[in-house]
Order: structure tokens, then sequence, then C-alpha cells
């Protein structure tokens, strides 16, 4: 929503204040067909009213006879005023770099929609590479600007430098619900550079400052202000059920053991943890676990993260976004002080940039939606075909973490699909890349093994009892009539799994 009255405090550049105005107006400076980089990475921090305005203003278009649409990039998937919104006006032609909107998928699967799903730490480089094309507008919310008309960014940082960097002329949302307090928690890092100028990325610990409070904008280019007072928009979390509390709970059985053999410190390394429920639950498990003195270096700060931050247990927490359920975004804004000093919030191409992940050795943990006996995962594609929500940063944190954790409950769909399959349908992730599977079923250490060995554990360990004895069966046969016997497979036979899924609703053998 946009408040009628402007609170002056807020922007605090006086020579600022006169490109105050509607959203509807804003909206309007939005050419046809242009490219917008939009500010937001989960839902928080993204525009809220001129994304809505945009949307209507599509709407109205169409309904006179001249459509348009635009492209829209942004830090990650985003809220419902933002692509949802889009997306049901018809309105975005071009989609990068992570989308959970539901409207939006339906659109992308729908083929109506082209959605360049890409690593979320390439996002920036790549737009400075020139790979992505010219950025025309950026949409940004901010929490403030400050005397000197430097801005003060919200609960999200996500691709916002770039964007107010590259831009030829910017819109900003300055959103009197986000806290004051988030004024000193982030690090915008201006080092970055494009080869062969670039130079190490000076962070040798978590909480590390490296970079200054604010991001710079040339205040010719901004266009227009509008100013709301409306909540960020993350799903509440369901409480953990058995099947995530067995999985968190094999993961901390595992942790435990790593450091009783000297492999782990008594605190861990920087975690990272992805998103979904899964995740907050194993953030929760830890909470009671004898783990203390902990740190996260990882993309979003979920709910689970925030009571371990409070509690003390965690040092420290580094991300690129604030990913909290509703009730506890509210309570955050009541207590954002306490975390002054614990918690950084830094552009996305920083929280999940390879070199940072590699030299602090993270213990990276995400979901997935299938494995396969050999150990490849598919995060993206069910079936192979039907995106989900897409690679997020989990390939960035993966392949450069110390210990590489992947998990998902054994089975989806009330049963009637397993998340072990000989082979999967779309590849994400390579199993060199996944180092600890884990489903509520077990989990299997594959660190140095072969692909046989592998296979071996992946189906005694994490595949649902009901799907064991037809993994075994297929994993003997094609032992015996694969081509190679290296990673053993009969290509004829090997989604079959999926097909009989797709023409019977079910991967059980009839
Ligand atoms: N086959 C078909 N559908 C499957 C499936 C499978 N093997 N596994 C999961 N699904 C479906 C679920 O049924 C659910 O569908 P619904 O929305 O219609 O109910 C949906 O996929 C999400 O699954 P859910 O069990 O709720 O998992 P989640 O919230 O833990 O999310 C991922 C799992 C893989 C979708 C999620 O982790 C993701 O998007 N990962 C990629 C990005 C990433 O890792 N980001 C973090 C990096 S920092």
């Amino acid at each position: 929503m946009t408040i009628a009255q402007p609170i002056a405090s807020r922007i605090g550049d006086p020579t600022l204040r006169n490109r105050v105005m509607s959203a509807e107006d804003a909206a309007a400076l939005v050419a046809p067909g242009s490219t917008i980089g939009m500010s937001g990475f989960t839902g928080s921090g993204y525009p809220k009213s001129v994304p809505l305005a945009l949307a209507a203003r599509i709407e109205a278009e169409h309904a006179a006879g001249n459509p348009f649409q635009v492209k829209v990039w942004t830090g990650a998937s985003t809220g419902p005023e933002l692509d949802g919104a889009l997306a049901k006006a018809g309105g975005i032609e071009f989609r990068l770099p992570y989308n959970s909107d539901p409207i939006a998928r339906e659109k992308i699967n729908a083929g109506e929609m082209n959605y360049f799903d890409m690593h979320l730490s390439q996002v920036a480089p790549m737009a400075w590479q020139g790979f992505l094309g010219k950025l025309d507008t950026a949409i940004v919310e901010v929490s403030g600007i400050t005397s000197d008309g430097q801005l003060i960014p919200s609960s999200s940082i996500g691709n916002n430098k770039t964007w107010l960097d590259q831009a030829e002329k910017v819109i900003l949302e300055v959103n009197h619900w986000q806290s004051e307090a988030l004024r000193g928690m982030h690090d915008i890092y201006y080092g970055t550079a494009l080869p062969p100028h670039r130079r190490p990325i000076p962070l040798s610990s978590p909480n590390d400052r490296i970079g200054q409070p604010y991001f710079r904008c040339d205040p010719k280019k901004i266009v227009a202000i509008v100013e709301t007072d409306a909540p960020d928009r993350n799903a509440p979390f369901k409480a953990p059920d058995e099947v995530a509390q067995s999985i968190a709970g094999h993961l901390l059985d595992f942790f435990l053991h790593e450091v009783s053999k000297g492999r782990l410190p008594p605190q861990l390394l920087p975690l990272q943890s992805g998103v979904g429920n899964v995740a907050n639950a194993v953030l929760t498990g830890l909470m009671n676990s004898p783990f203390e003195n902990m740190t996260a270096y990882t993309e979003v700060i979920q709910d689970g993260m925030l009571e371990l931050l409070d509690a003390g247990k965690l040092r420290s927490a580094s991300a690129t976004s604030l990913s909290l359920s509703p009730t506890a975004a509210e309570w955050f804004n009541d207590h954002a002080y306490r975390f002054r000093d614990k918690l950084i919030l830094r552009p996305q191409e920083i929280s999940n940039h390879p070199e940072i992940v590699r030299r602090l050795g993270c213990i990276a943990m995400n979901g997935l939606i299938e494995a396969d006996i050999y150990g490849a995962v598919n995060s993206t594609h069910v079936m192979g075909s039907r995106i989900q929500n897409g690679i997020g940063g989990s390939g960035d944190f993966a392949r450069n973490a110390y210990v590489s954790v992947f998990m998902t409950p054994s089975t989806a769909k009330n049963g009637k699909i397993s998340a072990i399959v000989p082979k999967v349908a779309h590849v994400d992730h390579i199993a060199q890349d996944v180092q600890i599977l884990v489903t509520e079923q077990g989990l299997a250490d594959l660190r140095g093994l072969a692909p046989k060995q592998r296979a071996a554990l992946i189906i005694e360990n994490c595949a649902h009892p009901d799907f064991r004895p037809a993994l075994r069966d297929y994993y003997k046969r094609a032992m015996e009539g694969s081509y190679g016997k290296h990673a053993p497979h009969l290509l004829d036979e090997a989604l079959s799994w999926h097909l009989r899924f797709v023409k019977t609703g079910s991967m059980q053998a009839e």
C-alpha cells in the first residue's frame, strides 16, 4: 500500500524529497519492453507498490489493445505483489534468476514465460560482463535515505548494488515498515572487478566487515521515490514433523561423529542452510544440540537461525536476506537492535561467493527433489521437465563447501514417488558435489566412495523400504546388463520410474 503523507525523516536528503510521487505515477515511468532490476530476495526487501501499479497498467493497456511486457531481473524469489501480480497480468516476457511464485511457475511451465535459472552468485558478475544485456530501470526498496543521499538497504540486499549502478533510471520505494535498526547491519562491498583486474575478496571470517553500510546511487538517476508501509511476506514455516525431525537427528549425529573424529571443530564450521521446512527443522534441531559458539555464512536467515542467534548458540550470521515468517518478522522488527552486532547482510555475489565458501569451509545443507543411486541430485525439475523453483544458491555452496549435505524426505506425494531413483531425470548437482545424503531413513556418507559403493549405501540407508526391493532389483540387473560396469545403468529402463509416474500417478510397480 502507498501511504498518503510522506514522512520526511526517512528521506534525509532534502533535495530528493520533491521526487516523492504515487506508485501509479512511478509505474508510468517504466518503458514498455524495458528490462527492470528489482530488489527482493525471498519475500523480503522487494518493492511492494510500484510492481503492483505496473501490473495494473499492463492489464489496462492490454484491455485497450496495447499489450506490453517487461523483462524482470531480481535477487531471487520475491513476493506476490511483484512476481505474482506481474505474472498474473501476463506482463513478464523474461525473468531471472530464481522463482518460487506459484503463478509465475505456472506461466513458466506452460511455456508462456522465459526463465533463466542461474547460480545466484553469478547474476551480478554476468550483468557486469555484459552477458545479460542492458538494464533500463532499477526498482529498489530501501529502509531510508541518509542526509547525503546514500541509500539505507532494506531486509535483503540481493543484487541491488549492481542494479543501482547499472540502471539508467532508478525508482526507490522507502518502506516505513522496515525497522530503522537495520541501519548499520549491511556490508556493501564495492571492491569487485572484472578479469583481469579481480583481486582476492578480503573476507576470512563470517563476521568480517569489508564494505560500507549504504548503497551509493547517482542522485541524477533517481526519477521517483514512493513511500510505503507494507510488510515483507514470507510463508510461515510448518512445525517440524516426524520426518523433518528424523532428518535433523541423523544430521546432528553425523556432526557429533565428525567432531569426535577431529574432522570438524567443536563449534562446527560456518553453516549454510537452504530454503524450506526441512532446512528450518535442522536449525531448530541445532537449538537443542551440544554445539555452541557456531557461525553461519549463508544466503537466508530463517526463523530457526534467528532463534539460534538470539539464544547465543550462534555467535554471528552473515547472509543476503532475512527470510522470516510473518510472526518472526514482526518480532524481529521490535527487537532488531539486539542483532546489530551479530547479523550482517551482504550482496548475494559475496554471500554466495565460491571463493569465500571454499575459504571459510562452509557446511552446506540443501534440499532436493530427487537423488539417484550414484548420488547425482535434481533440485529443480519434477519429472525432468517441470520446474519447481530453481537452483538458487545450492550450486554456489555445494561445489565449494567443506561438507556438502543434501536432505529430503525419502518419498513425495504421499508415498507415491520415491526421492531415490535409478537415474535423476535432470541433473543440478553431479555426484562429485554431493557428499552426504540424508533422508528420514538414514544418512549416506559418500565421501571417498566409488559409484558402486555409493549405490549400495544410498539404497540401503536412504531409500524408503517400499522402494528398496525395486531399486535393488534394478541395480542388480544393471550390474549384469550394463554397457560399462563403472556406474552401471540400463539406459532403456533408467527413467522408467518417472514414466510410470507420468502415466499412472505413482512410481510404485502395478
Ligand atoms: N517428485 C515430485 N515432486 C516432488 C518431489 C519429487 N521427487 N520432491 C518434492 N516434490 C514436490 C513436493 O511434493 C512439493 O510439492 P507441492 O508444492 O505441490 O506440495 C514441492 O515439490 C516442494 O517440496 P517440499 O517437500 O515442500 O520441499 P522443500 O520446501 O524442502 O523444497 C526444494 C525442496 C528442492 C524444492 C527446495 O529445497 C529448492 O527449491 N531447492 C533449490 C534451491 C536451493 O537449494 N536453494 C537454497 C540454496 S541457499
